[in-house]
């Protein structure tokens, strides 16, 4: 036995850039990028055949009965597909139930907001985890309610929603369920034989490690169906996109090409990792290694073990008056790691992404790094304020 850090099992990055410890864009393999460097016309049956097989194996990786779901990319970032999925799916005279507890469920809310449809809101704050009895009573109190939308991973804080029983909850009332598993699809598990919903959306920049330039959404092809005419927008409308890419085989307007190429390489790479039961067993093992080392330099988390999802950690800011983030952030993106601040309302924090292409050895150097840091800055404990441990212990509660 030894102490030493073994090899890294994944090359470093090969133009020297510093790892991106961020929920995307994110660390990619050279490989990925390298096939970038030639081009595609869009019309051209190379390309089409490309679509074909990004769609197929997206599909093959949801794992749902055949015919019985389909996969629609879109150009654009996460955003662009969380709105063309909630203007496509409610139909105008539908309601949501937004289910929010962070920036990213405030924002489908927002794009409700933007898109004039109905919905209500259950806003649990920055981390409280939106709980399956919590739905249930609130579409049993509103029977005007058609649709759930619940974020799978909530990026903010980097909690790992139940969408096991809030599917169940939404399910059993016969409302139908929107997921938004922008950081989750890939690693987490979202097998449709035990979780009922109806679409769900996810960028090509996050688990399956692709660059940014589009995502995908998929969608029982019954919701396709149903969705013509719902669309507030032209260049959003899936059931348009859907449409013309079944009849053509190409995207609507121009296609993110490069992207795509990307993409391709990046689900062979995924693949030959173990598929989803792989790649999380790497971005666990990311995260163990990270927070256990993190723990020891006496850093802690925002959330419990349970809530602990394996993309992103959160960290809550030392009390010391030595720490100061920008320093730190400095101090880490100099040894070659940039980190990512905190989005909590209540106190101060900082995250640290699991995600990309990077393994323990990496989240050991991380680890390392922070240590050096925090001797730099004349910190002498990581511990965090008294009032973040009483919110913590308000949220065990
Ligand atoms: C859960 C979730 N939803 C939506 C988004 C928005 O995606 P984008 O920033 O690509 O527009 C993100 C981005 O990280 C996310 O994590």
């Amino acid at each position: 036995m030894t102490n030493q850090s073994p090899q890294p099992r994944i090359a470093p990055p090969k133009m020297g850039e510093p790892y991106l410890l961020t929920p995307g864009p994110l660390t990619t393999d050279y490989a990925v990028k390298a096939e970038m460097l030639r081009d595609w016309g869009s019309w051209d049956s190379d390309f089409r055949a490309m679509t074909a097989t990004l769609r197929a194996k997206l599909l093959a990786m949801l794992g749902a009965p055949a015919g019985e779901f389909d996969c629609v990319p879109l150009q654009g970032s996460g955003s662009y597909c969380v709105e063309a999925m909630l203007g496509s799916f409610l139909p105008r005279d539908g309601k949501a139930l937004v289910l929010a507890n962070g920036a990213y469920g405030l924002r489908a809310a927002e794009t409700m907001r933007y898109l004039g449809r109905a919905f209500t809101l259950i806003d649990k704050g920055d981390y409280l985890p939106p709980r399956g009895a919590e739905v249930a009573a609130a579409l049993a109190f509103d029977p005007a309610i058609t649709h759930v939308v619940a974020i799978h991973c909530e990026t903010s804080s980097g909690i790992l929603n139940p969408i096991a029983e809030i599917a169940e909850a939404t399910a059993a009332a016969g409302r139908k369920l929107l997921i938004d598993s922008m950081s989750g699809f890939g690693a987490l598990p979202l097998d449709p034989a035990g979780i009922v919903f109806e679409a769900m959306v996810s960028s090509a920049n996050k688990c399956i490690e692709g660059v940014p330039g589009f995502g995908f959404v998929l969608a029982r092809r019954a919701a396709l169906e149903a969705a013509k005419g719902n669309s507030h927008s032209l260049a959003l409308d899936l059931h348009a996109q859907w449409a013309y890419m079944e009849k053509t085989g190409q995207w609507r307007y121009t296609p993110p090409t490069h992207a795509v190429a990307a993409f391709l390489k990046a689900l062979e790479l995924h693949a030959a990792e173990g598929g989803q039961p792989g790649r999380l067993a790497r971005y666990t093992a990311n995260r163990d290694t990270m927070v256990a080392g993190m723990r020891r330099l006496g850093f802690e988390t925002l959330l419990a073990e349970r809530w602990l999802s394996p993309i992103i950690v959160t960290f809550f800011t030392p009390a010391d008056p030595a720490f100061d983030f920008t320093r730190f952030y400095e101090a880490m993106k100099a040894r070659g790691f940039i980190i990512y601040p905190g989005k909590l309302t209540v106190v101060d924090s900082f995250r640290i992404g699991c995600i990309g292409r990077m393994d323990e050895a990496v989240m050991r150097a991380v680890v390392e790094a922070a240590r050096d840091a925090l001797a730099e800055m004349g910190v002498t404990s990581a511990a965090p304020p008294a009032e973040a441990l009483a919110e913590r212990a308000r949220l065990a509660g």
